[in-house]
């Protein structure tokens, strides 16, 4: 059965790790923007931002081009900059380290932990220095880190609390939304995320530091290309601070607030594949499922799982080339180690050995909902067959 409402082609080769599900309420947004005469950020990306602060509860959103760009605006905006390090995990993404890495500051990375793959409150304490200025959690695969506990270290310590939700669009831990803790935080809409505008990030939190970093986002002009149409000349401007541009267009903001709408739904199907491959798979020797702690509505951006090369038949990459050349199916990894990359490599580090290894042995499934019932069964099928 295909999943209803599907408006993606029929793809060929192999089934992919993920991809966007993109439907008819999609292409009609972005069509009505097309035809309104506004592309750049305008209405749409200010309905998207009036939805993002009220779904979060926080004081403000701010649209921009990727959450990249909403992590490199979170630290400028903070005033973080040369001689402050900031706390940071090394099972992520690149794009948090180099972001404090370009407003001149140090990322000090520390280990997760080995259930959820997380940093920890303990671990960031002990990493703490007279240098420390914020710590940057990042909710690894949809499942959200200790943001209770993190609020309150950060309180006590008088540091800012950055999250980076890239995965956690759509997801809550003890009753709080991901993002809606943070002093700020970003999400992404890049097209393998849970909500998938092709390129696109939203920036959220206190009302100070998204103002600041609305300014910064936008050349430092003190009023929106939108707000000056039509009531102000358009050069009638001021440029207060020496900012960047990275404001969303509204043909982005278009896709983006029915992707954003339908996340309820994308998780929903989402949560299902998982609960179905952890049904089937869970007893595998050697292969570990992930573990969902109580409290926790996974946004399950990521299934991933942990292959022993002690004890399962082979080893991670061994599976991965299994899976995709005797199944066509692909699969991912999630990450290299940051502390292991060209530009982190020659610093000196905590030891990080539960990062390292399991990086060594993650393996991300297809877990998505553009995913047929036929598609999870085959993904499934595969995995154990490996295993008889
Ligand atoms: C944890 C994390 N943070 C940030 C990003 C960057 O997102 P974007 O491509 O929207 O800049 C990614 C991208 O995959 C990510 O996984």
């Amino acid at each position: 059965m295909r999943h209803p409402s599907i408006c993606v082609p029929a793809h060929s080769g192999p089934l992919p790790w993920n991809r966007p599900l993109i439907g008819e309420a999609e292409i009609a947004e972005v069509v009505d923007t097309l035809r309104s005469g506004w592309l750049t950020h305008g209405p749409k990306a200010t309905r998207l931002e009036h939805t993002v602060k009220e779904r979060l509860g926080v004081e403000d959103a701010f649209a921009v081009t990727s959450c990249t760009a909403a992590l490199h605006l979170s630290f400028l905006a903070a005033g973080i900059g040369a001689g402050d390090e900031v706390i940071t995990p090394s099972l992520t993404f690149c794009a948090a380290p180099n972001a404090i890495r370009q407003v001149g500051a140090r990322p000090v990375f520390v280990d997760v932990d080995p259930v959820t793959l997380n940093i920890t409150p303990e671990a960031a304490e002990a990493a703490m220095t007279s240098l420390t200025r914020a710590i940057a959690v990042m909710h690894y695969g949809g499942q959200m880190c200790d943001m209770r506990a993190f609020r309150k270290l950060a309180d006590r310590h008088r540091l800012l609390l950055i999250e980076d939700a890239a995965h956690a669009l759509h997801a809550s831990r003890d009753g709080l939304r991901a993002g809606s803790a943070g002093d700020l935080s970003t999400f992404s809409l890049y097209a393998n995320k849970v909500a998938a505008a092709g390129e696109g990030g939203l920036l959220a939190g206190r009302g100070d530091l998204v103002q600041q970093a609305r300014l910064l986002g936008r050349h430092g002009i003190d009023s929106s290309a939108w707000q000056r149409h039509g009531k102000r000349n358009t050069a009638d401007y001021e440029v207060t601070v020496p900012g960047l541009k990275y404001v969303m267009s509204d043909v982005t903001a278009a896709l983006a607030v029915v992707q954003y709408d339908r996340l309820p739904e994308f998780t929903q199907r989402r949560s299902a594949i998982a609960a179905a491959y952890t049904r089937a798979l869970a007893g595998l020797p050697g292969l570990t499922t992930p573990t969902v702690l109580p409290g926790v509505e996974h946004g399950w951006f990521l299934y991933a799982v942990l292959i022993d090369p002690d004890v399962a038949p082979l080893d991670r990459d061994q599976l991965a080339a299994a899976l995709v050349e005797r199944h066509l199916i692909s699969t991912s990894v999630h990450f290299k180690p940051v502390h292991t990359l060209g530009p982190y490599r020659d610093m000196v580090h905590r030891p990080m050995p539960v990062t390292e290894t399991s990086a060594a042995r993650q393996l991300s499934l297809p877990c998505c909902p553009a995913m047929t019932d036929e598609d999870v069964e085959r993904v499934i099928n595969a995995v154990i067959g490996v295993w008889s």
